[in-house]
Order: structure tokens, then C-alpha cells, then sequence
């Protein structure tokens, strides 16, 4: 291989219907079907030069030093694009984040799509979107579902080698936003990954995947027919469910914070005052705020007033990962 590079742009996602568990590990594949919305506004923009005069791979993710652990999924990843690109080249990788890591907004969802797109275009491989899904799957289960564009589904497999993600709607579609509270940029205590397995010990976990079919036809239905009074409850419903079989698991993750408990209770408060928001959450304590464009301003002026709320992000859909340029 060439000296070569390439910069890429990927949004994260919040899930609507999460994944949460893992019907085989190593190739993450999910125990269900998940689906999300790109954010505009929490991006990675990722660049890799792969270059002969490496001895090994360099990698930086914003201005602190990497984490080994982090370093090493990363590596991992340009590990599976060299296979690919029957090469050993050694690269370069900088990362930067429009948004803070850890602690509920994906960052690994954004940062290996980006460092999907990135590195598989260095190498000069030419892969369909399908494939790219499957690919950046295999670092980070939701990074998935950050290739395609807008609002996506992620689908499992009963073989090994075919979940992928498509985009059910372009952003276009619908004025949808999320209106992220941050309640703390700490970096989790519990990794997802770590989450993924401990969700298997959870006695609550069939029952889960049991009501999942129908709760993520309601939302795919919603989405399409730019329905928020329906899509509202199921995604409420589905975020308190990941943190239930969280907390059920054995030993149990708390991903909870008081200031969390707050915003979800003026959510309640608003809605019965006649504003359409409603809330989901990821592994971490940051609340997502669902609303129509429209009211995205009130919501974020409303929750910039809740007690031990940081800052307020409003996203609007976003769309696929791509390059920059070459
Ligand atoms: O892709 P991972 O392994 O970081 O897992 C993501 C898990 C959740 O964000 C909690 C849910 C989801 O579907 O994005």
C-alpha cells in the first residue's frame, strides 16, 4: 500500500429502540434490532494516512493522551482494514469530537464511523454501504447505524455475518430533535461493552426481548408518519427499560444521577403542560429531549433551568458518514 490519506465525517445516533446485549460477542451481533437518528451537531471528524515509515500505528482522540484500552480498539479496527486491504501498513489516525466523550453521548458510535470511512478509503478499498455498516459494526456495535444517513435501522442476524444497518428516512424527513441535557461529562464507571455482556445475567432480559418486535414497529411506524404522540411512549418506555436491565443485572450498573431523576420529572411536568417533548437516555446520566424542530428552543430554555444541568445541545437529524476529502 501507497502512502494514503483520508479524512471522514460521521455524526453519533441516539437510539430510539437500544441495543443492549449481544447474541454473539465477538462479532457483535445484537440480541434485537435497534434503530436511531443521527445528530447533526455531535460529530467526529477522523482523519488516517497509512505510511510506510510507521513502525506502529499512531493514534490521537482530541488533546489528552489516548487510553491504552482505547487505543487498542482502534487499532483492532485498522487491524480488520488491513486484512481487508491485504496490507501491514502502519497509520497515523487523529480523531476530534464536536462534543464531550463518554457519559451517554456515543462517541464510539461516531468516532469508529468515521474511522471506518476513513481508513477503508486510505487504503483504497471500495466497499458498499452495506458492507461499511457490517465493518465498523465489528468495533463499536451503534457506529453501525452512523454510516447511513438520517433516521436508521440496525438489523440482527441468526448467522454471523450478515447484521447491517439502512436508512429507513433521510434527515430531510422529519424536523425531529434531541435536545441533549448534560448532567455530567465524567467518563462512565461501566463501559458498554461491559454493559452488553452483563445484560445476559439480567432475569428480566427474555421479557425484554420478548415486547421488543411490536415496541420497534411502533417507532419505525412513527418515524414514517411523522408521529411523535406515538413515537414518545416508545422510546420513553424503551430507555427506562436499558437502565432497568442494567441495574437487574448481576452485579448491578447504575447509570443513574440525581440531576437525570430531575429533568425526566419536568419532562412529565411540561408534557401535562401541553409541550410535545418526551425522553430517552443512553448508558450514562445525560438526558436526550425528543421534540419537533419547532419546539426545540422552549425545550432547551425550559431544561437550561433544571438544577445541575451543564449545557444544552439541540440536534436536528443528521446525515450519513462521508468523506471530507482525499
Ligand atoms: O455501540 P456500543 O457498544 O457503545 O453500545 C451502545 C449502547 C447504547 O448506546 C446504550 C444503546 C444504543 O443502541 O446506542
Amino acid at each position: 500500500m501507497q502512502s494514503r490519506k483520508a479524512t471522514a465525517i460521521s455524526c453519533s445516533n441516539i437510539a430510539f429502540i437500544k441495543y443492549w446485549g449481544n447474541r454473539d460477542a465477538a462479532r457483535r451481533i445484537p440480541l434485537n434490532d435497534s434503530l436511531s437518528m443521527n445528530l447533526r451537531r455531535a460529530t467526529t471528524t477522523t482523519t488516517v494516512e497509512f505510511d510506510e515509515q510507521l513502525t506502529e500505528d499512531e493514534v490521537h482522540i482530541g488533546d489528552a493522551p489516548v487510553r491504552e484500552a482505547a487505543r487498542a480498539r482502534v487499532v483492532a479496527h485498522l487491524d480488520r482494514i488491513r486484512a481487508l486491504a491485504r496490507s501491514a501498513t502502519k497509520a497515523r489516525v487523529d480523531s476530534q469530537n464536536t462534543f464531550p466523550s463518554s457519559a451517554g453521548i456515543a462517541s464510539s458510535a461516531s468516532g469508529f464511523a468515521a474511522l471506518t470511512i476513513a481508513a477503508t478509503t486510505a487504503a483504497g478499498l471500495k466497499l458498499s454501504e452495506r458492507e461499511l455498516t457490517m465493518l465498523a459494526r465489528q468495533a463499536s456495535g451503534s457506529a453501525c447505524r452512523s454510516i447511513p444517513t438520517g433516521f436508521v435501522e440496525w438489523v440482527t442476524s441468526i448467522d454471523t455475518t450478515n447484521s447491517y444497518a439502512v436508512s429507513i428516512a433521510p434527515p430531510e424527513h422529519w424536523d425531529l430533535h434531541d435536545v441533549i441535557a448534560i448532567v455530567s461529562t465524567e467518563e462512565k464507571q461501566v463501559g458498554s461493552t461491559e454493559g452488553h455482556s452483563a445484560a445476559l445475567t439480567s432475569p428480566f432480559l427474555q421479557e425484554r426481548l420478548i415486547a421488543l418486535p411490536i415496541r420497534l414497529h411502533r417507532a419505525r411506524r412513527a418515524i414514517l408518519a411523522r408521529d411523535l404522540a406515538l413515537l414518545g411512549p416508545a422510546i420513553e418506555e424503551d430507555a427506562i427499560e436499558l437502565h432497568f436491565i442494567a441495574m437487574t443485572s448481576r452485579p448491578p450498573i447504575y447509570y443513574w444521577a440525581p440531576a437525570m431523576v430531575r429533568v425526566i420529572q419536568a419532562v412529565q411536568r411540561w408534557r401535562a403542560e401541553g409541550l410535545a417533548v418526551y425522553f430517552t437516555l443512553d448508558a450514562g446520566p445525560n438526558v436526550h429531549l425528543i421534540c419537533e424542530g419547532k419546539d426545540a428552543e422552549q425545550v432547551a430554555s425550559l431544561s437550561r433551568q433544571v438544577a445541575d444541568v451543564q449545557t444544552v445541545i439541540d440536534n436536528a437529524p443528521g446525515g450519513a458518514a462521508t468523506t471530507i476529502h482525499n
